[in-house]
């Protein structure tokens, strides 16, 4: 595996591999490090399905808001590339932060309207630090698939959106969510729950998966889903829920029936971690 620190020097790699390799595949995985099993079932699929796999670590700090953990997220940079090597990542891309945002950058990508809600209304700006670090990584890269986990998932239907609205010649794979044996997310800030917040931290999963059991069982107001769950969920008061809302999977409108496939989606501090999961209902008839 090859550790590239600056874009000049993935740009002569990938130029490199485009030449001698033509009609090859390259398939890309942005991360944040601090890898985890979610990261590491999007570098096996990358693995799988094309002939190149480049990885990038880059704690982005454009999408993180002023009082947020951009300072504590957790950071592991040398496991980080161990993981990679056992995945037999081609390139590991590990910029430094003055690469990738010189002193003048001034240029943002916005994504319109989707970003407006569930984490978008709580983290102003957030999205747009996603999409441009994504965008930029994109254009560095060009790859022709690039994966993203489920777990993230308003964060997927705005790269989509972002993909469909520039042209984007990368094709964006979303893979499920990858869980612990008890339920909980995958996520780089679990390191960061106390023992008693990491034993609650599974309800969240939990009261979603009521929600699909409702469905299931032919209940269609969201109000009466939604309630409920947020109600298990504040049965704690350990959890503060951020918002748990039930929208429309397109475009992330607002329903009162769920009369097309949808995303419930959840964000709760536990123990002050800030944790986000989903799940996506459609039935049958949905199409
Ligand atoms: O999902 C993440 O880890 C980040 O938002 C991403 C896509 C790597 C952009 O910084």
């Amino acid at each position: 595996m090859n550790i590239i620190r600056s874009k000049q020097e993935l740009r002569v790699a990938i130029e490199k591999f485009r030449t001698t390799h033509p009609g090859q595949v390259i398939g890309f995985v942005p991360t944040m490090g601090y890898l985890h099993s979610g990261h590491l079932s999007l570098i096996r699929a990358a693995r799988q399905e094309t002939d190149c796999v480049i990885v990038s670590l880059f704690v982005n700090p454009t999408q993180f808001g002023p009082t947020e953990d951009f300072q504590t997220y957790p950071r592991n940079e040398e496991r980080d590339s161990r993981l990679c090597r056992q995945e037999n990542a081609d390139i590991l891309f590990i910029p430094p932060l003055s690469d990738m945002y010189s002193a003048t950058h001034s240029t943002t990508v916005h994504v319109k309207n989707l970003t407006r809600h569930l984490c978008g209304k709580f983290r102003p700006g957030h999205f747009d630090g996603v999409a441009t670090i994504v965008l930029k990584l994109f254009n560095l890269i060009d790859p022709d698939i690039s994966y993203f986990g489920q777990k993230d998932g308003q964060q997927c239907i705005v790269l989509q959106k972002m993909a469909k609205d520039l042209d984007l010649r990368t094709q964006i794979k979303i893979m499920p969510t990858v869980r612990e044996p008890d339920g909980l997310a995958m996520s780089s800030r679990n390191v960061n729950l106390d023992p008693v917040s990491r034993q609650k931290a599974p309800l969240i999963y939990k009261v979603l998966l009521n929600a699909a059991s409702q469905f299931q069982a032919g209940e269609l107001k969201v109000k009466t889903i939604v309630n409920e769950a947020r109600r298990i969920l504040e049965s704690d008061p350990a959890f503060k829920v951020q918002y748990l809302e039930c929208r429309s999977l397109d475009n992330l409108s607002a329903m009162t029936t769920i009369n097309r496939p949808c995303i419930i989606a959840v964000a709760a501090f536990l123990g002050g971690v800030r944790l986000i999961d989903n799940i996506i209902l459609k039935s049958r008839d949905h199409v």
